[in-house]
């Protein structure tokens, strides 16, 4: 088999969907872990936190045009995204081709609340980041009702002053951490990083992940409420 006819079979095996899963969390793991960082910038105020999000738009210039960058940004992350759900569907496809029959009983009650929370917290944040989305970015009316285009200072603030979205804020951010712990400790199983002598190591990344992230973006919503953050 020549090494392109290898490439085109990979996704088609399970290890290739395990790697494609890897890979593509990966990317996400680096944007939500910059989206966190970035997003504390909101406490130094306005100014700063609009012309950050506005520094966004020009990064890359002059070589790129305004906005160039990130609309290639924007193109990776949703074509990671499908392809991470695409991977994680067709795999529990197969192994629910292949598994025996009497295979549930033998799973560990672990595995299995592993795997749950996995799959319905991939879902949950997958709809999470549509609702996100109207909320903060594209400020569809119902949902974000005071947008303001250019001023994501003005949206974050409005858009924490109702509490419903800051509870789905916060359940999306338990099922980001969840999601990130199980996440990322498997793709190091799948990179095969994982020999005995490093696997504390991977399992404290994992979990200091699972922590920091979830916890900083924990904060502008939380900096809304106690009027440390205002307009
Ligand atoms: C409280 C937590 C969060 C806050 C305050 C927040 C804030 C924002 C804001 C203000 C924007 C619009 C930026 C702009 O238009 O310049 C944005 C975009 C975005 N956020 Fe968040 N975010 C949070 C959590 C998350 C999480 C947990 C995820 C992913 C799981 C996420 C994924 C995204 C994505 C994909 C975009 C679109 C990026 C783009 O295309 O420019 N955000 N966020």
């Amino acid at each position: 088999m020549s090494v392109a006819t290898g490439v085109i079979m990979l996704p088609r095996t399970s290890i290739g969907k395990k790697v494609i899963m890897a890979i593509t969390g990966l990317i996400w793991v680096g944007f939500v872990t910059f989206h966190m960082y970035g997003n504390l910038k909101i406490l130094a105020g306005a100014e700063y936190f609009n012309a950050y999000a506005e520094g966004l738009r020009s990064l890359g210039a002059p070589i790129f045009g305004h906005g160039h960058l990130l609309f290639v940004a924007r193109l990776v992350l949703i074509f990671s995204l499908l392809s991470h759900i695409w991977a994680a569907v067709t795999l529990a496809m197969q192994a629910r081709g292949a598994r025996p029959r009497n295979y549930a009983l033998k799973k560990s009650v672990q595995a299995t609340f592993a795997s749950l929370y996995i799959r319905w917290g991939g879902i949950a944040l997958f709809f999470f980041v549509l609702y996100h989305l109207a909320h903060l970015t594209w400020g569809v009316p119902g949902i974000n009702n005071h947008f303001i285009p250019g001023n994501p200072y003005n949206n974050v603030v409005m858009g924490f002053s109702s509490g419903p979205a800051i509870v789905f804020y916060y359940v999306a951010l338990i099922a980001l951490s969840l999601h990130l712990y199980h996440g990322v400790w498997s793709m190091f199983q799948t990179l095969g990083l994982n020999s005995k002598e490093y696997s504390s190591m991977i399992r404290l990344l994992a979990l200091a992940l699972a922590v920091v992230v979830p916890l900083g973006f924990a904060i502008p919503p939380l900096a809304v409420v106690l009027g440390i953050v205002t307009l």
